[in-house]
């Protein structure tokens, strides 16, 4: 167990490493310190591109199981973050638990909060007329 972990770890450092390719949030915004530490902490396993960061898989082929979900598609609020973080996610699985504490976690969840989402597909809902016999 503790061997394949410390290969995850491994194979999650060469992703952090391709995922830092910089901050497009503002020194002077107030979300610029939950942005550094998402590019620091999370930025492995989740995509969002406001850091840079490519941890999520493109395509099924080089999908691997730490790849989490991507924030430019995936909305999230304040309060499943900051709940993401304290229990590794929403299922525990595999996202470690507390990777962040106090106020660190605060200013990711609110970082989080207004930078997510923003790729979203707003796809036009066709209304298809369902036949009862
Ligand atoms: C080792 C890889 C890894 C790291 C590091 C990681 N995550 Fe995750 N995260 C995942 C995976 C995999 C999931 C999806 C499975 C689950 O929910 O258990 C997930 C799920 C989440 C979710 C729930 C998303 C949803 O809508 O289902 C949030 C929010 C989240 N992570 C935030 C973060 C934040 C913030 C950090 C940095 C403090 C972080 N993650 C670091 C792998 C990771």
């Amino acid at each position: 167990m503790l061997v394949s972990f410390a290969a995850l770890l491994a194979s999650g450092g060469a992703l952090v490493a391709c995922g830092t390719q910089g901050i497009s949030v503002s020194k002077s915004s107030p979300y610029y310190r939950g942005a550094v530490l998402f590019r620091d902490h999370c930025s492995g396993c989740h995509t969002l591109s406001a850091v840079g960061a490519e941890g999520s898989a493109t395509s099924i082929k080089d999908r691997v199981r730490t790849n989490g979900p991507n924030f430019d598609i995936r909305k999230e609020n304040v309060e499943q973050v900051l709940y993401a973080i304290r229990n590794g996610g929403f299922s525990g699985a595999i996202m470690p638990e507390n990777i962040v504490v106090g106020e660190d976690a605060q200013d990711i969840a609110k970082f989080l909060a207004a930078y997510s989402g923003r790729q979203s597909q707003h796809v036009p809902s066709v209304n298809i007329t369902l036949t009862t016999k």
